[in-house]
């Protein structure tokens, strides 16, 4: 019965798819700003990974950043004490609005987080949140934009001088379902594409020395079972996950091409959010096949469980944000409140079974059970992925798939700009899916 609910469900929702600074001196701006060009310059001179070509592209944009005249690197007033430091992207609402509240429950960490408006942020920690300056900072970051991206490392890189960062979430994304027509960032690239994947990938390079620092750093890229097809939410229900050749992604070669959909084909908004979040779960194993052995840093992938309240959907109708809730809790069961999802995120930070890398964390919960309501109680018991423990789920092939996911890196570095240390060990131990190879 549940399938046949789930099975409708399904096919409704696919149709519904398709409609605080101190600045610092002049002097000694600029001799941060000169360092850390040359520190870059060097980098891509370096790059084992780049052609001439694209050397030469990355080597002028790193310099049009770093050399310009208006931009100003800041030092945030920052006040960690012995706190650990995490950076979470995307903390106004939702999923990354309880990651911070949990860690902030917790004492012991200093979070520092990045949205596109620091003031609204600002107000939510304090007014609504009771959060304190000893618990959070709020900085700026659009990730719709890679200068912004590049500013908010540089800022934070100033901000933390010889402190590391202790961990990284990679939290905040967008998701436009009913969008019939692309939009696209400043760089010219797919909103969900550029926001939940490309500027991901560029904050973690950027970040990337400070995470070094650090003892025993972390880093968490959200992903979902949407992104990956070996699930009934991301293999059933239209559209599926699909990169294909790259070919929309290999199609960058300067600033100012356009990326509209990663395989090269027609834009469908459902389908972009979807892949990019394969992106996000592809760039986490690649950083721990890449990284992990040499740095000693831990690259994670999790899925939440479905938060199915979130404002994520926002651009879905009213009567799907109305049901859409209901259904997860009472057919699927993979319904989870935003707070345990932002304990379960928070938990890959701190939790030392969290410490292995490379894998893909998720849930155990009631999620195979249909609920039913318990008078007793007075709550829903029996389903919901609520509750549970924690294990290393197994993601699709697709994301797996090592020869893809070495384009989708390639191709990623290349429209960033992103630069990466030169302590690469390829392949080292890479996840293995069935076609890993192909
Ligand atoms: N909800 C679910 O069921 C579910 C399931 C699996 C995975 N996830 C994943 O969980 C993560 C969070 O989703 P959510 O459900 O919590 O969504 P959400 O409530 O919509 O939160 C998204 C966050 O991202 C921020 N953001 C969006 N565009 C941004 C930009 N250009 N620059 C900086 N920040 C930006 C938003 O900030 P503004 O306030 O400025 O818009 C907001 O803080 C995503 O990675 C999503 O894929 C969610």
């Amino acid at each position: 019965m549940k399938y046949i609910l789930f099975f409708f469900f399904s096919l409704i929702s696919s149709i519904n798819a398709f409609q605080t600074f101190i600045p610092s001196s002049s002097s000694k701006v600029s001799s941060i700003r000169k360092s850390r060009s040359q520190e870059l310059v060097s980098d891509l001179k370096n790059t084992k990974f780049l052609q001439a070509n694209d050397r030469q592209i990355l080597t002028k944009q790193y310099m049009a950043f770093d050399f310009f005249p208006s931009m100003s690197i800041k030092k945030k007033k920052f006040n960690p004490e012995n706190r650990k430091t995490v950076v979470i992207t995307g903390t106004t609402s939702g999923l990354g609005k309880a990651t911070l509240q949990s860690l902030a429950n917790r004492g012991d960490w200093y979070i520092i987080c990045a949205n596109r408006d620091p003031t609204r942020m600002d107000k939510i920690a304090k007014e609504e949140m009771g959060l304190t300056d000893a618990d959070y900072v709020s900085m700026n970051v659009d990730l719709m934009s890679f200068d912004s991206t590049r500013k908010f490392c540089s800022e934070l890189k100033t901000s933390l001088g010889s402190k590391g960062l202790d961990a990284l979430i990679c939290n905040a994304a967008i998701y436009k379902p009913a969008d019939p027509i692309p939009r696209y960032s400043e760089d010219g690239i797919e909103a969900s594409l550029q926001s939940n994947h490309l500027s991901h990938f560029l904050m973690i390079s950027g970040l990337f020395t400070s995470l070094q620092k650090a003892k025993n750093a972390r880093v968490t890229v959200v992903g979902s079972i949407t992104g990956n097809t070996n699930s009934i939410g991301g293999g059933l229900v239209w559209p599926r996950a699909d990169l294909g050749e790259l070919k929309g992604m290999q199609s960058w070669n300067e600033p100012g091409d356009k990326i509209t959909m990663i395989d090269g084909k027609s834009f469908n908004g459902a389908k972009a959010y979807k892949d990019s979040k394969v992106c996000n779960m592809m760039t986490a194993n690649e950083l721990h096949s890449r990284y992990h052995e040499a740095t000693g840093i831990t690259f994670n992938t999790m899925y939440p469980g479905c938060i199915a309240e979130t404002p994520l959907f926002r651009e879905k109708r009213q009567w799907f944000r109305t049901l859409f809730p209901v259904f997860m809790k009472y057919v699927t069961g993979g319904y989870v409140s935003e707070k345990e999802a932002g304990d379960r995120l928070g938990q890959t930070v701190w939790d030392p079974i969290c410490a292995e890398s490379g894998k893909y964390w998720s849930w155990n919960g009631d999620a195979k059970q249909v609920g039913r309501y318990d008078i007793g109680k007075g709550q829903v018991v029996g389903a919901g992925g609520a509750g549970g423990e924690i294990f290393a789920n197994t993601p699709s092939n697709d994301v797996l798939n090592s020869f893809k996911a070495s384009k989708m890196w390639d191709a990623s570095t290349k429209i960033t700009g992103a630069v990466w240390p030169k302590v690469s060990i390829p392949n080292q131990s890479r996840p293995i899916g069935k076609n890993a190879s192909v």
